[in-house]
């Protein structure tokens, strides 16, 4: 158990799409859980608290969350983009994820990610992983490990990848999907969730979605999988299921659409299957540098989040070609320019803006998988998950003797870390209060 005293600048969102900036403000953490945040000092501190002073160019904010990452997609990051969606998984990821059978192999890209994420300040990961149960729980041993807060994603592939990468049968699939959930379960590790992972209806049939939907009720667990990525798998997934009215129904009419269903992508979708998933409480996973690596298209955040949608941000390792969220943060702000360059002007539509894309990353991103009564933000009660943002690190991106009178404000600071800011600015990492990742 963990307990803290921060005194300076803490930023995050207290509810959906709201920002709060409390300069000169406390939080006090007790036992790894946010006892305080105000402009108070609170008292009667037990004497074994650690005490942060910070300094003007410092500030708190809630760790961010990634909803849709693919870890042992890891070694692609940076390669293949000539292809689109289909393509790409037949030439690069199928070929890669083959060699996750290799355990030894397995621990050392999934070691990588594991920490390349935790020092980016990911403090909580949705991840795939592959078919290969050993492989899988060896990703869920290394983020237990370093102290990752993590869904670990056995996927279930029967149908339209390599024969190394299907599973016998659907019963096959099946009962290594429950051993795998049992295992994970056993650990006992609050951090460390499994979570229902079908790669896509297109990589499954009928029979296996359906029971994966029941095995996902039976332990009331968290689900993802992919949904109306790119236009000809939405043509192909329909081709593959005569009957079913639209994609979101294919899921739906097999119990895959809950309150704990995150859906990667989401860009195509129409109306009927919108109206859907907001009925059902399932969420969007964003993954906005995908989406323009794989030629995918660009997603209507703004309408997604009128509609009362959930989303959450992901870097979908390795469709898109950067493992960061503050990255997905950025191009998700760029990506909803870009829609509205195509919206005639008397619509009047505004794109998203960086409190917007910040809570995406941040609160979204709990709310989408169903963790917001733990993570997200800094209210009383919350897990302390947390970075410690210095933007006068050594090796600072972000240059800030700049104004030729006065200073930046705290919200303008903010806004030059949510903009400029990588790695360097990211002094400490905490999950559920364990200082995770320290200054280097
Ligand atoms: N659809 C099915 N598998 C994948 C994958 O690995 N990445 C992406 N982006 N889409 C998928
Ligand atoms: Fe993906």
């Amino acid at each position: 158990m963990f307990n803290y005293l921060f005194e300076g600048t803490i930023i995050h969102c207290p509810e959906r799409l709201k920002l709060d900036v409390i300069e000169n403000g406390f939080l006090h953490v007790q036992d790894s859980k946010v006892k305080y945040i105000g402009n108070i000092k609170p008292e009667n501190i037990p004497s074994n608290t650690v005490y942060y002073k910070l300094n003007r160019y410092q500030f708190l904010i809630p760790g961010f969350i990634d909803t849709h990452i693919h870890a042992p997609q890891y070694p692609n990051v940076g390669l293949g983009y000539d292809a689109e969606l289909l393509d790409w998984l037949k030439k690069y990821t199928f070929p890669t994820e083959v060699h996750f059978k290799n355990e030894n192999y397995a621990k050392r890209i999934y070691t990588y990610i594991v920490s390349r994420t935790l020092k980016n300040g990911t403090t909580t990961a949705a991840y795939y992983a592959t078919i290969h149960l050993k492989s899988t729980i060896i990703l869920a041993d290394i983020a237990e490990e370093k102290g990752q807060r993590s869904f670990i994603g056995f996927n279930n592939i029967t149908d339209c990848a390599p024969p190394e990468l299907l599973q016998e049968s659907n019963d096959v699939s099946i009962e290594e999907t429950e051993k795998f959930i049992q295992t994970i379960l056993d650990k006992n590790n609050k951090l460390v969730q499994p979570i229902v992972t079908p790669r896509s209806a297109l990589r499954c049939n009928e029979d296996l979605l359906k029971r994966l939907g029941d095995l996902a009720e039976k332990y009331q667990l968290n689900i993802q999988t992919h949904i109306s990525e790119n236009k000809k798998e939405v043509e192909a997934a329909l081709e593959a299921y005569p009957g079913y009215k639209n994609f979101a129904d294919i899921f739906d009419r097999n119990n895959l659409l809950t309150k704990k269903t995150v859906l990667g992508h989401g860009i195509h979708l129409d109306e009927n299957e919108k109206r859907t998933i907001l009925e059902r409480g399932s969420s969007i996973a964003h993954c906005p540098n995908s989406n323009v690596c794989l030629h995918s298209g660009f997603c209507d955040v703004r309408d997604l989040l009128n509609r009362g949608i959930n989303v959450g941000l992901g870097t979908d390792i390795s469709g898109g070609c950067n493992p960061t969220i503050l990255d997905a943060i950025r191009l998700s702000l760029i990506t909803s320019n870009g829609v509205s360059f195509s919206k005639p002007e008397e619509d009047n539509y505004k794109p998203i803006n960086y409190v917007e894309a910040f809570y995406l990353g941040t609160l979204g991103g709990a709310e989408a998988l169903r963790i917001d009564d733990r993570v997200g933000n800094f209210n009383v009660g919350k897990e302390f998950d947390a970075l410690l943002i210095d933007l006068n690190s050594k090796d600072s991106p972000i240059d800030l003797d700049l104004k030729c009178e006065d200073d930046f404000t705290t919200k303008e600071l903010f806004q030059k870390f949510i903009y400029l800011g990588d790695d360097h600015n990211i002094d400490k990492v905490f999950v559920a209060g364990r200082c995770v990742v320290e200054d280097r």
